[in-house]
């Protein structure tokens, strides 16, 4: 059956090879480690890691980020294998059209698009209470009834994110080679937060804040009907508060925290050596990521008893707690700054799969016309700017995370599944970067991910189902009949996209 149909990786990389098509490689193995950080840390460690220590695994919050960083880990090492072996633009979307075949291609796609355009949203929406925090804490404020609002309804607008989310898209549209260097700057702005609650926060450190480390098991997660772990009503198993299994309950939540790394393999056409650098900058950004985030929260759980965490905004109310509010401002404005540049990489990102996607004419093709002018697929990037900026206006705040996670985990399972196949299937391919014990490990990384995604709730499962049932849809009735390999790839090429 042609839904099976792959386009071969000599066509994807003659398609990145096209004159028309070039894309400059100037990105060094550095470059893509500070574009990894710079979309890692975000909303994630400034404000999960309290909600997870507080309501589900205390102090072993460490644990549970050690965990998720593994399975981000081996889903790093097989991303890095497919980076290193087919170098081209739009991640794992083309990396499984070589291998699982184009219906399956379009669905991590799809899946791709769910993850970064909702994480942008998610992001800007942590970037808003931030903001508002800071400017209350300067004095001023924000309308009330106009920003994020934890209790707020559908529909309340939040103004404070669209504010962001329109002028980060006003940047990406006019291209944003120049604003590299604002990207640079403000991701040394985050890690200097991040250090900063690190060395400062060690001095409030109290060792009788890590008794218990692991604090006993307190019952069940409280929820049910939909609410509930989508595991728990299936098998019975029950994820609990506290305790070890508390532990995991928590990694499903932080695994947030880890997401964006993948995002670094959409930049393999602007690497000077995709083969090696790419690899370095995946794994690179990750282990940084994995120690700054484990020494945060060995220091915020010591600084502030598990049971007192501030669930919404850990890190600056444990210094305020400790009378210290001029570091609660400091890491306030470094979480604006610092979120700024997720939310800008992620909308680069999602600009970038859509491109991709509509430039092999699984969406129409039309849409990846490049504007001359600038450079930049203005279409796309405001079609996707515009759902943006929908979504983080006008949803509820912390209703969307998990729908970001399980967009990324099965986009994960889905990478991992097809290292071992394209082993098999193209034995002959150059392999800068190999994922060591294949094919233990890519199944291991899948059966992990399929694990945590059984820990998220029925409701963000249903939403999942609806999305999918929405992109087969779009496959069957549009995909399938115009995709390019299906017409034999000679249709007209789009153009270049340069950002
Ligand atoms: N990892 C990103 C964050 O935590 C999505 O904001």
């Amino acid at each position: 059956m042609s839904v099976w149909r792959t386009k071969s990786i000599e066509q994807s990389l003659a398609d990145a090879d096209h004159p028309d098509f070039k894309l400059k490689r100037r990105l060094t193995a550095v470059d893509l480690t500070v574009f990894g950080i710079g979309v890692i840390i975000g909303a994630g460690i400034f404000t999960l890691t309290g909600r997870a220590a507080a309501e589900y695994a205390g102090p072993g919050v460490v644990f549970a980020f050690v965990i998720a960083a593994t399975c981000c880990g081996l889903a790093a090492l097989c991303y890095a294998e497919f980076a290193s072996s087919v170098p081209v633009s739009g991640s794992a979307y083309t990396f499984s059209y070589a291998t699982l075949g184009e219906m399956l291609a379009w669905i991590i796609g799809w899946d791709l698009i769910l993850e970064m355009i909702l994480g942008a949203s998610v992001v800007a929406q942590g970037w808003s209470a931030y903001l508002v925090t800071l400017l209350e804490e300067i004095g001023l404020g924000w309308p009330e009834g106009f920003g994020p609002d934890a209790n707020a309804e559908f529909g309340q607008p939040n103004l404070a994110a669209l504010l962001l989310v329109v002028v980060l898209v006003g940047l990406v549209t006019i291209g944003i080679k120049e604003s590299l260097r604002v990207n640079l700057a403000l991701v040394a702005v985050k890690i200097f937060i991040v250090l900063f609650v690190i060395v400062a926060g060690l001095f409030y450190v109290s060792g009788s804040n890590y008794d218990p480390f692991i604090p006993e098991r307190a019952g069940q997660v409280s929820s049910e009907g939909i609410h509930q772990p989508l595991i728990q009503w299936a098998f019975g198993l029950e994820p609990q508060t506290f305790g070890v299994l508390g532990i995991i309950s928590a990694a499903s939540v932080v695994f947030f925290a880890y997401i964006g790394f993948d995002v670094v393999a959409t930049t393999a056409e602007e690497a000077s050596n995709p083969q090696r650098d790419l690899p370095r900058g995946i794994i690179g950004s990750l282990v940084i990521c994995t120690l700054l985030y484990v020494a945060v929260a060995l220091v915020i759980t010591g600084m502030v008893r598990y049971d007192q965490i501030d669930p919404e905004a850990a890190l600056a109310t444990a210094f305020r707690d400790v009378g210290k509010s001029g570091f609660a401002t400091l890491i306030s404005a470094g979480a604006v700054a610092g979120l700024t540049t997720v939310v800008m990489t992620l909308i680069i990102g999602s600009v970038r799969v859509v491109f991709a996607i509509s430039r092999d004419g699984l969406l129409p093709v039309k849409l990846a016309h490049v504007n001359p002018k600038t450079g930049t697929p203005i279409r796309i990037t405001l079609i996707v700017g515009a759902l943006i900026a929908l979504v983080a206006t006008f949803t509820p705040v912390g209703k969307l995370e998990e729908m970001v996670n399980i967009g990324t985990l099965t986009a994960f399972a889905l990478v991992s599944i097809a290292v071992p196949v394209l082993r098999k299937r193209r034995p002959d391919l150059e392999r800068s970067f190999k994922v060591p014990f294949s094919p233990v490990l890519p199944i291991l990384a899948a059966l992990i991910c399929v694990y945590l995604s059984l820990n998220l709730s029925i409701e963000t499962w249903l939403r999942f189902l609806v999305w999918m049932v929405i992109g087969f849809a779009i496959y069957f009735f549009y995909g399938y009949r115009n995709s390019r390999v299906g017409k034999g790839g000679d249709e007209t090429p789009a153009e270049p996209l340069h950002m």
